[in-house]
């Protein structure tokens, strides 16, 4: 319900009494109730409404709510706090809000809920590794339900930026390199935060980040220039925004970076042509932290004045923390009166969303205490943390099957100060995890060893310090073992935002320890740590197995359990390729061809390098089971709705198994040249020994549509190759269909979703 308005007068240049000025999108895209509240609210209020501010620091929540913030919100020079949390604080902030400011507009309440707010599931780089939309979705739902029950109203995440240099940090809180399983993560993660309704009060607005090439900083340091050519940005890097707008994302939050010059808080071009204009994105569009002061240091804006004025003509809503749009615009808009349409319809983006959540009728629905302590970490919740955990772990290499470990397998030495490292298991972004809540792997390993094996652990080394004095005894009890589980990698804080590395190999103690246990000559399972693909020789060349981790969350010890002693049969695939040393990234399996391929034939003159293979250590799509499977032929057709493909693939091992189904598309003949390989569609099975089962694949045109300027992709006739196969590297079968008739679409071509049925 509106409160009656009662205008107080504060002395300011403009008529901030007076309603300002409005010009409302011709369409009345704003509900009769938005648009009564536009009109009865001062320009200090409207700004206010603009205003995000840091309730604490991301580890320090709520500790900036004082008595003088209150009062701020009582004046309304406030719409939104981050980094804030807890039903029973947070109704205490709303109802000042609701009851005691003029218009009683609620406040939205964000954090970075990424992958679990309380339960803390696999880091994203791993939920990609999952290939599962089912996986994406209910662990953003129960993310969801947490937070909501919470007090918390909207999460930054998903983070879609497409990555293709693991020196970027940022690496592990996204989907990977490949725009299409981008923009599938990205899909399901929405409808998982956001399920069917926002009104309901166990749904939180998603925000897609950020907007538009953040994952693609020069040298992989993170903040920096995405200088990339046209076709790069509306081919790889935003068909996941694409998505994630048809998806309905509640909001967007634009990148720190700039685009070849133009910071994304500050264009125009990007944010209010493409992604508002072309593809009607309605949502809320939030800046990132400090963003737009930051446009002072980028060179695009003189003045705090000057930088508002761009971010808000750009299309960006609400200013994350830098307090420009609640200081500073006011100067800009007296300066430039038409500025005040804009910031009619910033406002009202905001207060759309917050009719969204039903937050006008029902403001305190998210303040439910008893449903707070029945949701957090409940049972259920942690139950599919390690479903989810098992599903992303990538078996990289398992010779003479040394994994897995089954009874009998005598003394087992735990080396790797990871093995115990809670922190470690939560990653990047744990909202309110705790290291309390986590089972190490450790703890996993010894709690379920069966019959005849039995754990031994000694720390070697960690890799956050350079302490070696470890490693003699972890080598004494290694010699005293019948064979290793080596725990190495990196740990939480080596990857993440601004947690940029020069160097993809493992930090130097990691080597050594791994270099020492090696020596032994025991058999070595390695189990590896990281929040980013990480350049690995020696481990490929010495490991009998490399079981590749990530980081898993809450339940990493029982999910580490069930694979290495064979409950369940590995089956996360890469979602990014690694790479054999540093100087060989970025590096995708969908790069153009070269003139001059790396062919033995050609020799020193081709596309290589001259010291090692170019390709990577570990392709795009790789990932062992323990079981075998076998593929058919690959059958083609088409008809007037597309292409229809199928494949029958049977488990021809001991094991029940899930395999990943991937379907790869290449054009071989373009106006420009066209990808090597490109996914176009995948599907994850679960096969009994001896099971066969056949994957369709129903294709359109347009998803083989050549990027030919913003809105405009063209179709061509013409030869269309596929191939199905188990990774990027390891193709099994192939065919092609013919595209009958050139034409035209609107839409990223890898943004379309390939339907896929099993039976
Ligand atoms: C900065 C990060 O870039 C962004 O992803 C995050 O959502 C905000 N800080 C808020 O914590």
């Amino acid at each position: 319900m509106l409160k009656p308005v009662t205008v107080m007068c504060m002395a300011v240049a403009l008529a901030a009494c007076a309603p300002a000025e409005s010009r409302l999108p011709d369409n009345n895209a704003f509900s009769p109730r938005v648009t009564e509240l536009l009109a009865s609210m001062t320009v200090d209020e409207k700004l206010g409404q603009l205003h995000q501010a840091a309730g604490g620091r991301s580890r320090n929540l709520n500790s900036r709510l004082t008595d003088d913030e209150l009062d701020r919100v009582r004046r309304g020079e406030v719409g939104s706090y981050l980094h804030v949390a807890g039903a029973e604080p947070l109704a205490a902030l709303q109802r000042v809000a609701v009851e005691e400011s003029r218009l009683g507009i609620p406040l939205l309440f964000a954090m970075d809920v990424v992958h679990g707010y309380r339960t803390i599931f696999p880091v994203p780089i791993a939920m990609a590794s999952t290939w599962d939309e089912a996986d994406w979705e209910a662990a953003a739902r129960v993310s969801a339900e947490e937070a909501s029950a919470s007090g918390l109203h909207w999460t930054f995440a998903p983070m879609i930026d497409i990555a293709r240099d693991p020196r970027w940090g940022r690496i592990v809180e996204g989907g990977g390199a490949d725009p299409y399983l981008g923009a599938r993560m990205a899909e399901a993660q929405i409808a998982g935060y956001q399920g069917g309704d926002l009104s309901q009060a166990d749904t939180i607005l998603a925000t897609a980040k950020h907007f538009g090439a953040y994952g693609v900083p020069t040298g992989g340091r993170d903040y920096g220039t995405a200088d990339l050519s046209e076709r790069s940005l509306y081919e790889i890097y935003l068909p996941p925004f694409y998505a994630a707008s048809r998806a309905g994302s509640g909001s967007m939050m634009t990148a720190f970076n700039d685009i070849a010059g133009v910071p994304s808080t500050a264009n125009e071009t990007l944010i209010d042509g493409t992604l508002r204009g072309r593809w009607d994105f309605d949502g809320l569009i939030v800046s990132d932290w400090n963003a737009i002061a930051e446009l002072i240091n980028h060179g695009v804006a003189e003045t705090r004045a000057d930088a508002g004025a761009l971010a808000l003509r750009a299309g960006v809503d609400m200013d994350m923390t830098s307090a420009v749009f609640v200081n500073d615009l006011r100067q800009a808009i007296e300066a430039e009166p038409a500025l005040l349409a804009d910031l009619d319809l910033a406002v009202g983006r905001v207060l759309t969303a917050k009719e969204r959540l039903g937050l006008f009728d029902n403001p305190m629905v998210y303040h439910q205490t008893a449903r707070e302590t029945a949701e957090l970490l409940s049972p259920d919740h942690r139950a599919l943390a390690r479903d989810v955990a098992g599903r992303s772990m990538v078996l990289l290499k398992n010779d003479d099957n040394a994994l897995p470990l089954t009874a009998g397998a005598g003394r087992v030495a735990v080396i790797g100060a990871l093995a115990t490292d809670a922190w470690t298991q939560l990653g990047s972004w744990r909202a309110q995890g705790r290291p309390d809540d986590v089972v190490t792997l450790l703890d996993g390993l010894q709690t379920r060893a069966p019959e005849g094996v039995e754990i031994l652990h000694a720390a070697g080394a960690h890799p956050g310090n350079d302490d070696l004095t470890g490693i003699a005894e972890a080598v004494a009890l290694a010699e005293s073992a019948d064979r290793v589980v080596l725990v190495v990698g990196e740990d939480y804080d080596l990857s993440g935002e601004a947690r940029s590395r020069s160097d993809l190999f493992m930090p130097a103690s990691q080597r050594a320890l791994a270099d020492a246990i090696f020596n032994t000559g025991k058999p070595v399972i390695v189990v590896l740590v990281t929040g980013r693909p990480l350049a690995i020789p020696n481990l490929a060349e010495r490991a009998d197995a490399i079981l590749n981790t990530w980081m898993l969350g809450v339940e990493a010890g029982p999910a580490l359990a069930d694979i290495v002693y064979g409950d369940v049969s590995p089956s996360g695939r890469l979602p990014v390729s690694f790479p054999r040393a540093t100087g060989a990234v970025p590096y995708t399996y969908s790069e153009f061809p070269s003139g001059r391929p790396a062919d033995p034939d050609l020799g020193r003159d081709s596309n290589r390098y001259h010291d090692q293979p170019i390709t990577p250590q570990f392709p795009f799509g790789h990932g062992l089971s323990y079981s075998a499977f076998s593929y058919g032929e690959l059958s083609a057709t088409s008809d007037e709705s597309g292409y229809h493909l199928s494949v029958d693939v049977t488990n021809t091992g001991e094991y029940e198994a899930d395999e990943v189904v991937q379907l790869y598309m290449r054009d071989p003949v373009s106006f420009v040249a066209r990808p090597q390989l490109e996914l176009r569609g995948y599907r994850r099975i679960s096969l009994s020994p001896g099971e066969r089962l056949t994957v369709h694949f129903h294709l359109t045109a347009a998803q083989s549509a050549v990027f030919e300027r913003p809105g405009a992709w063209r179709i061509e006739a013409g030869e269309l190759q596929f191939h199905v196969g188990a990774s990027s590297a390891d193709l099994r079968a192939s065919a092609s269909v013919n595209v009958d008739a050139s034409g035209t679409s609107d839409v990223p071509a890898s943004a379309i979703e390939t339907r896929t049925e099993v039976e």
